[in-house]
């Protein structure tokens, strides 16, 4: 686990997150670990406290089995701050990564007052899955220095981190953001443009989609499609386990979402999927999905 990066130029010194849900509170811990000063945000004084209980686990877990020291653990406690004092957080950041509740309003609103209290020289990225950044940019004075910087859950883990450009976007802060994302441990995939999905989610999209084709077409049961996906693939779980684990609901809202962004009737959600949702079938959260889980 990388601490200060010794290549590092420390124009990025303070990195802000905003929201300490799934995404936020892991991706703040993995700055902190990474050496960055980091404040963690959210509009509920609750959710911070749970995000600091969740954390405290993974990283007991993760001393307990080796994986950290103490001493890296307790490094990064001391650069994590937890706050719902946004304006002193943002006021001397260097880097934002918004990670709020996926809502263009919600995220509209954000960028304008994040623009009013941020340093000139800082960059507003979205963890966002959904909204292309062209959508929040408009609502702020310094387009140029707006973009996604999309991880992948659990963000503690996962490798990839998608930088992805609107048109407006600077070749600089693309550098820098791509930059920041190596010194956090990541392996940056650089978009030269917007696209519903960005690029991993779509090749996913991709592989569910036939392979809900196959299914649908009645070629075979959505357990030997998963059979095929581990033993042929080498993938670590098939398409339909991997629809179960994100939740049935996710896929289904995802879908919508992009709908709502292309109006093409090939986004929404299979009917499998939505006889799934309407059934309350949201997949190993409920009990029940593709597949039936004991407990
Ligand atoms: N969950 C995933 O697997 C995943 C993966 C990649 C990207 N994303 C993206 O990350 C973002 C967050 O997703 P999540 O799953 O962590 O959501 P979440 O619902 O777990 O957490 C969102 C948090 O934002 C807080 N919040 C809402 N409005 C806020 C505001 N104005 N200021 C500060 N905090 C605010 C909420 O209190 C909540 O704690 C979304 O844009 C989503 O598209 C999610």
């Amino acid at each position: 686990m990388p601490e200060v990066p010794t290549s590092w130029e420390p124009d990025i010194a303070r990195i802000t997150v905003i929201g300490a849900g799934t995404m936020g509170a892991q991706i703040a811990m993995q700055a902190a670990l990474c050496g960055f000063q980091t404040d963690l945000i959210d509009i509920k004084e609750e959710q911070l406290g749970q995000a600091q209980s969740s954390l405290a686990k993974l990283m007991d877990r993760d001393v307990e089995k080796g994986r950290r020291s103490q001493q890296t653990v307790d490094a990064a406690w001391q650069r994590l701050h937890l706050s719902t004092d946004r304006a002193s957080a943002v006021s001397r950041t260097d880097f934002v990564i918004e990670a709020a509740v996926e809502d263009l309003p919600v995220k509209k609103q954000l960028f304008a007052e994040l623009d009013e209290l941020a340093p000139v020289h800082a960059i507003l990225s979205t963890n966002s899955s959904n909204i292309v950044s062209s959508r929040i940019a408009e609502a702020t004075a310094r387009p140029d220095r707006v973009c996604n910087m999309h991880f992948f859950n659990p963000a503690l883990i996962m490798k990839c981190v998608e930088v992805v450009p609107h048109t407006g976007t600077s070749e600089e802060t693309l550098e820098k953001t791509a930059a920041l994302a190596e010194a956090l441990g990541k392996d940056p995939v650089r978009l030269r443009k917007e696209v519903p999905g960005f690029v991993a989610n779509r090749l996913l999209n991709a592989i569910r989609k036939e392979a809900l084709s196959l299914y649908n077409q009645g070629v075979a049961g959505f357990e030997d499609i998963d059979t095929a996906a581990r033993t042929a693939l080498r993938h670590p779980m098939g398409p339909f386990e991997l629809m179960d684990l994100v939740g049935i609901d996710v896929a289904y809202l995802i879908r919508m979402a992009e709908y709502e962004q292309t109006g093409d009737p090939e986004s929404l959600p299979d009917p499998a999927i939505r006889e799934l949702y309407e059934a309350g079938r949201y997949g190993r959260k409920s009990g029940r999905g593709w597949y039936t889980y004991e407990s």
